[in-house]
Formats: structure tokens, C-alpha cells, sequence
């Protein structure tokens, strides 16, 4: 279990909002809208108790929102991106005041390990609370989607089943939780030495989406491996997951890998880790790959085993740590308005 860091130096009166990164079993890469970030296809993922956002929103009396990541002041377009979903809470919410941010990531963030779905998905929770803006689920859902697509899925706990939607207005593009799983995974994060990746997965998709020759046929494998990969929870059938969860991830790799110029995000350590899981899981411990817009491969696996998983995955030294976690909750406020 990676190591929770001091809390942070909260204020008192704001309320604390946690949300834990979550990672797809079952990939989303291609949207239907770009302006509402509408995805072209549904997904399936974890969310994942080990990497977890806290986030503090205070509604200022400055003129401009600030944002705060891991003790120091964001520019520039992670600070855009942050006023762009603050405006739409504003919008909503009738309210105009402008807002201190302050978040702190408790994994490497901006590496490919889905901070921006535990990110967008506390400050969806955090900044609907500060604005006073009542939201239900699914509208947070909804809003944690307009900051990233995996936003959406992070604003619950465990398995949790994204839907593409058909309207326009983006209202039934939203994430809900998958209930009635036989299978709980537990997840061993290969983290790979490297620093920030050098196609972010917004600007992935786009080039994918216009410029892949196999995009559509990928879209139409999703729903197949979306049935499949509910099935299989639903059986326990850990054989049939692990054959869906690494075909979706290597398909949503040949992809991207496909588009022109090629996105390539593996590392060489990258594979040498993918033929580890798959040894092992040759060797009868339930193990499988998975591996997002980055270098790293996070394998899942029964809580049984994931010492053994952990330990095989640190063997290169190209692995700077391997991270273990359970299933995680959705995001949730964990301190009072009281402090
Ligand atoms: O939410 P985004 O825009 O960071 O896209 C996430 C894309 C993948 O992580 C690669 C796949 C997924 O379904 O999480």
C-alpha cells in the first residue's frame, strides 16, 4: 500500500474532498464530441485506493482562480484547463466568485497514472460543495467528464461502468457503479523510471480518431468487450477477464500505435513487465496487464497474490517502484464543514 503522505495543511471551515484514480479494464480511447468530452465508446474500470487526490476548494475574493498541485502554485494549462471547469460551475450555479484551488497528489502525477481522473473527480465533488451547487451522482459524473473522460468514472468506488450516451447535451454520458462483480482485484502498479509522457491522451485520441486506419473497428470491439468483461465478473471467470482486459489494452495500443505518426507510449521495460504477468499467469497465479497512455503497466490480480505480482514486477531496474492497492471508494468529502 503506497504510503499516505502528511495530510495536508488544511484550512479550517473548508471541507477535504478525496477521490482515487481508477484504471480501465475495458479502454475508452476516442470520443464522439471534443467540446464536452463526449466518448466515442463506453468503458469499464477500478477505482483504486492507492492513488488518491485531496482537494480543497475556498471560494476567494480575488479576481482570478489559483490552483495549488503538491505545495506549488500551476500555471499555464493544467491552471486553464481548472478555470474552464470552474466557469461551467459557475455557470451553473448562478454564483461568480472565483476560487482557490488546492490539491495534492498522493502518487507520481502527470506520468500516465490517471491523476487527472482523481483530480477532476475531487474537484467536481469539491467545487459543486464551495459553490453550492446540489448535484446528484450522475451529475457529478457528468461534470468530472467535461475536465477528462476518466473523471467521470472516478466519482465511484470498486468496478464502475461508463456509458457513451446518444444525447448531445452529454447528460447520459456518465458513469455508473458495475454491482454484482464475483471477482475483487487488487492491483500492482509498475511504475516506470520516466518523467512526463510526451503525448498527453486528449492529444492521442484526436490524432487516433483522424488519422488511424483501424479506429472503427476498435470502436466496435469496445461493446463486445464490454459484454464480455461484464460476463466474466459476473461468473468470476478470472481466465475470460484477464483475455478481455489485455486485448482491450493492446488493441487500444495497436490503435494508437497505428495513427500517423505512430503514438508509441510502451517502454522497453514496458514489455519486458507484459511477458512477466503473462508467466506468471502461465504458472497458475491469476494475474493481467493493463497498461494506459504512459509506460506503465499495472497488473490485477487476487489480493493473495499480489505480494508475489509486486515482487516479480521489481525485478528491472528500469521499475522505480512497484505500488500495491485494493479497490477504492468514490470520491467523498472526509473532513466537515467544521474542519
Ligand atoms: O480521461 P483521459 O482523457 O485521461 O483518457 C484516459 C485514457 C486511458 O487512460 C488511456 C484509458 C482509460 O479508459 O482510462
Amino acid at each position: 500500500m503506497v504510503a499516505i503522505a502528511e495530510p495536508l495543511c488544511y484550512r479550517e471551515g473548508v471541507p477535504k474532498v478525496v477521490a482515487s484514480a481508477n484504471i480501465a479494464l475495458v479502454k475508452y480511447w476516442g470520443k464522439r464530441e471534443t467540446e464536452l468530452n463526449l466518448p466515442a465508446a463506453g468503458s469499464l474500470s477500478l477505482t483504486l485506493d492507492a492513488l488518491r487526490t485531496e482537494t480543497e476548494v475556498e471560494l476567494s475574493s480575488g479576481s482570478e482562480d489559483t490552483l495549488e498541485l503538491d505545495g506549488t502554485a500551476v500555471s499555464g494549462k493544467a491552471l486553464s484547463r481548472t478555470r474552464e471547469f470552474l466557469d461551467e460551475i459557475r455557470r451553473r450555479s448562478g454564483r461568480h466568485e472565483h476560487a482557490r484551488v488546492v490539491s495534492r497528489n498522493h502518487f507520481p502525477s502527470a506520468a500516465g497514472l490517471a491523476s487527472s481522473a482523481s483530480g477532476f473527480a475531487a474537484l467536481a465533488v469539491a467545487a459543486a460543495r464551495a459553490f453550492g451547487l446540489e448535484a446528484t451522482e450522475d451529475e457529478l459524473s457528468e461534470l468530472a467528464r467535461l475536465g477528462s473522460g476518466s473523471a467521470a468514472r472516478s466519482i465511484h468506488g470498486g468496478f464502475v461502468r461508463m456509458h457513451a450516451g446518444t444525447r448531445a447535451d452529454g447528460k447520459d454520458a456518465i458513469a455508473r457503479p458495475f454491482l454484482g462483480s464475483m471477482l475483487e482485484l487488487s492491483a500492482a502498479i509498475a511504475v516506470v523510471k520516466a518523467g512526463e509522457k510526451e503525448v498527453s491522451s486528449r492529444d492521442g485520441m484526436e490524432l487516433t480518431q483522424e488519422t488511424s486506419p483501424y479506429h472503427q473497428s476498435w470502436i466496435e470491439l469496445v461493446d463486445r468487450d464490454l459484454l464480455a468483461a461484464e460476463h466474466a465478473l459476473t461468473e468470476g471467470d478470472f481466465e475470460r477477464l484477464a483475455e478481455v482486459t489485455e486485448g482491450s489494452c493492446l488493441a487500444m495500443h495497436g490503435n494508437a500505435m497505428s495513427a500517423r505518426p505512430g503514438i508509441i507510449y510502451f517502454a522497453p521495460v514496458t514489455l519486458w513487465a507484459i511477458d512477466r504477468v503473462r508467466r506468471l499467469r502461465a504458472s497458475g497465479t491469476p494475474v493481467m496487464f493493463t497498461v494506459d497512455a504512459g509506460p506503465h503497466v499495472v497488473a490485477f490480480t487476487l489480493r493473495e497474490h499480489l505480494p508475489r505480482v509486486a515482487e516479480v514486477l521489481s525485478e528491472h531496474r528500469d521499475i522505480d517502484r512497484v505500488l500495491t492497492s485494493g479497490p477504492g471508494f468514490g470520491a467523498r468529502v472526509v473532513t466537515s464543514e467544521a474542519g
